[in-house]
């Protein structure tokens, strides 16, 4: 079964295909989007398509026109990324409205394929407990291994929203002097999308905005784009790269880890490992939007 037939909430949705730095004008990048092969390409500072290829070949060296061969997709540029839907999305994009805050720096530290399902890369980024212990010395550390209480709610745009979350942190940005209690917002606007909004080293009663934007590839494959929007006019863009895509690459091998890389919505799955409430609330909320692309349901554990 195609995933069209599968699933119409998450192929009717916008997903990120693209980071916009990595597509040079006039270059064609093939990659997969929801089992189904696609091709994206710039034609111009303005211009960005997407269009299927069923045929999967590399385009690479092609001429854009003589390309492109599929029927094209919708094509949106925001966030740094560019975005598709395989079938006719149902909203618009979700918002973000601190792109546009005067101020802040946007950046896109990279795309990284991981071999699990797209939701588990979203709920491990919305763990809080695994600081101290995959993140040691950045974003944890003993004896600071405590999850005080916080509040998840689904807020009026139905997503989940998850406040009050506390953590101290010996490194929490690049900016960072060194340990600090910083606070942290996470906001779940679509299933493969996390927005993090945590305390800003240098001002503290602002929040620099992490986002994981995920593409699903197949059921058990996804690409993690990331992007941030922050507070730091210091430091470079190479060393704000390399600082995210250490952490990521510290919860590459956990994800990867997974025996089921897709995601149980069954609220007695996994329990016993992982009762944190963000998790429990977001699986909640996929089964009650009716995903069921990259999870497992009851029947079938
Ligand atoms: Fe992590």
């Amino acid at each position: 079964m195609n995933a069209t037939a599968r699933d119409p909430v998450i192929c009717n949705d916008w997903h990120p295909v693209a980071g916009c730095i990595d597509l040079p004008i006039g270059r064609v990048h093939s990659t997969v989007l929801l089992d189904t092969p696609i091709a994206v390409a710039r034609r111009d500072e303005q211009t960005y398509l997407v269009w299927l290829d069923p045929e999967h070949r590399c385009r690479h060296h092609m001429p854009l026109d003589a390309a492109i061969i599929g029927p094209t997709l919708p094509a949106t540029l925001r966030y740094g990324h560019l975005w598709t839907s395989i079938d006719e999305p149902r909203h618009p994009l979700f918002s973000l409205p601190e792109a546009d805050e005067a101020g802040r720096r946007p950046c896109h530290p990279g795309s990284i394929g991981v071999h699990t399902g797209g939701l588990r890369a979203i709920e491990n980024f919305l763990d809080l407990a695994h600081f101290p212990f995959v993140h040691t010395g950045i974003l944890g550390a003993e004896p600071y291994t405590e999850v005080l209480d916080y509040t998840v709610t689904i807020n009026d745009a139905n997503e989940v929203v998850a406040t009050e979350c506390r953590f101290v942190q010996p490194q929490a940005a690049l900016n960072a002097t060194g340990a600090a209690e910083i606070h942290y917002i996470y906001r779940v606007p679509r299933p493969y999308t996390a927005i993090l909004y945590k305390t800003c080293p240098l001002q503290p009663e602002r929040f620099d905005v992490i986002a994981l934007f995920v593409q699903p590839v197949t059921e058990t494959r996804c690409i993690a784009h990331q992007w941030i929007c922050i507070l730091d006019s210091s430091s470079s863009e190479a060393a704000l790269r390399q600082f995210q895509l250490t952490i990521f690459g510290q919860d590459k091998p956990i994800l990867e880890n997974h025996r089921e890389k897709r995601l149980p919505l069954d609220p007695r799955a996994e329990m016993p490992v992982r009762a944190d409430a963000t998790s429990s609330a977001y699986r909640r909320w996929l089964a009650g939007l009716g995903v069921r692309y990259g999870t497992i349901s009851a029947s079938q554990q």
